[in-house]
């Protein structure tokens, strides 16, 4: 009975710990998350056992301190020792644990959340994890369709282009049905800024929308271009009328350039005239200063000029005066002369009378004497006369 009994324990043990047996799973691939964007990241008991009971806790392994992402335990979030960027941030759904499904609700996703995540859980006498792998992904730019001509088949010439991708995404051509219609040219580059894609497509020219799309895993671009059943005519036009704005652009650029350097060249000659006009003010105070000068000079000169005046007039005065009193003393002399000569005459016409009358009553010697005086006499009133005679021819 003992035995039984024992025996009867011992499967039901067994069962029991059985029932407790679990796996834990995660997903197969890595969990692709967008910056900015909420993320949950798998993880589940197999089998579906609830998980209420048990410790289920989230961290990084790839870190080195601080491991701890979200902790579950005696029923209750416990994130006291949670890694600081993730506070806040992380949610385990409590009726979704009945399930049997412990999957990790990270919101605003940031580029530190990049990394391995371990998911592990933990009953009284059984455990188990499973790792997710989380990357960021770089979503690439809309695609771009550019029309790369028409030839005379009336056959359009497209090409799709999107690029910023974190790994090669599929480009497809689609029609208005949905119908994949098959590159022409495909290309793909790598570079800092991640992958790009390039794709051509010739289509034949009817009224049709033509699709490109762009996908990397559950992220799509899709983009569109409506050709018109109309002739050629409005691709060209519109072909002409976007190189008439690409020139447009050009010139506006041109022009925005060649005003900046106008204006520059424009600022550099207002310093110029900056400097021109101070050169010029020198000039105009040394101009005035010389006009001063000048003036000061003229009145020294006019001053001179008068005292010059004064002087010459003062000496032609003087001179004047001294040529008066010459003028008188020569009169003076002349009368003087002329009183002499008229006493000169009475002497001789006294001395002649005297002599003239009484002639006879001298002697010899004195008569000749007087006749020699007669003669000298004679002789120059002759010479007198002579002289008067030529000076009046
Ligand atoms: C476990 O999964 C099965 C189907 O696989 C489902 O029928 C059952 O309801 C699930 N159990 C719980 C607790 O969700
Ligand atoms: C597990 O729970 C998350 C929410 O936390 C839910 O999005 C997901 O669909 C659930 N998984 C399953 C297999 O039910």
């Amino acid at each position: 009975m003992k035995f039984i009994c024992l025996t009867l324990l011992l499967i039901s043990g067994i069962t029991d710990s059985r029932s407790e047996q679990f796996d834990v799973v995660g997903p197969a691939d890595p969990v692709f998350v967008v910056a900015g964007e909420d993320v949950t990241l798998p993880c589940s008991v197999k089998p579906n056992i609830s998980v209420v009971d048990m410790r289920v806790e989230w961290f990084r392994p790839d870190l080195k301190d601080s491991q701890l992402v979200h902790l579950y335990k005696d029923h209750e979030d416990r994130n006291t020792d949670q890694i600081q960027f993730y506070r806040g941030r992380t949610k385990l759904i409590h009726q979704e644990l009945q399930r049997g499904n412990a999957s990790l609700k990270l919101s605003s996703v940031q580029v530190s959340d990049e990394g391995l995540y371990r998911c592990f859980i933990q009953s009284k006498s059984w455990y188990d994890d499973a790792t997710v792998d989380v990357r960021l992904e770089a979503v690439g730019s809309p695609p771009v369709i550019t029309v790369d001509g028409f030839d005379h088949s009336e056959r359009l010439h497209l090409q799709c282009q999107s690029e910023g991708w974190d790994s090669e995404p599929v480009l497809e051509w689609l029609n208005s049905e949905g119908v994949s219609l098959s590159s022409e040219t495909t290309e793909v580059q790598r570079n800092t800024d991640g992958f790009s894609v390039k794709h051509t497509i010739t289509v034949h020219h009817r009224a049709d929308k033509i699709h490109c799309r762009v996908k990397l895993r559950r992220h799509m671009l899709e983009t569109m271009i409506v050709t018109s059943s109309k002739s050629f005519n409005p691709w060209r036009t519109s072909i002409i009328l976007s190189s008439i704005a690409v020139a447009l652009i050009v010139i506006a650029g041109i022009l925005i350039a060649a005003f900046g350097h106008k204006y520059k060249e424009y600022d550099k000659q207002q310093n110029k005239n900056r400097g021109k006009k101070q050169e010029h003010d020198q000039l105009q105070t040394e101009i005035s200063r010389k006009q001063e000068e000048h003036d000061q000079l003229q009145e020294e000169k006019d001053r001179k000029q008068q005292q010059y005046n004064e002087l010459l007039q003062n000496e032609n005065k003087k001179i004047a005066q001294e040529h008066n009193q010459l003028q008188e003393e020569k009169q003076r002399i002349q009368e003087e002369r002329a009183r002499l000569q008229d006493m000169n005459k009475q002497i001789n016409q006294d001395y002649l009378g005297t002599y003239t009358g009484t002639s006879n009553h001298l002697p010899v010697v004195e008569r000749v004497g007087l006749h020699i005086i007669k003669f000298v006499r004679d002789s120059m009133q002759a010479r007198t006369n002579q002289q008067g005679k030529k000076t009046k021819k």
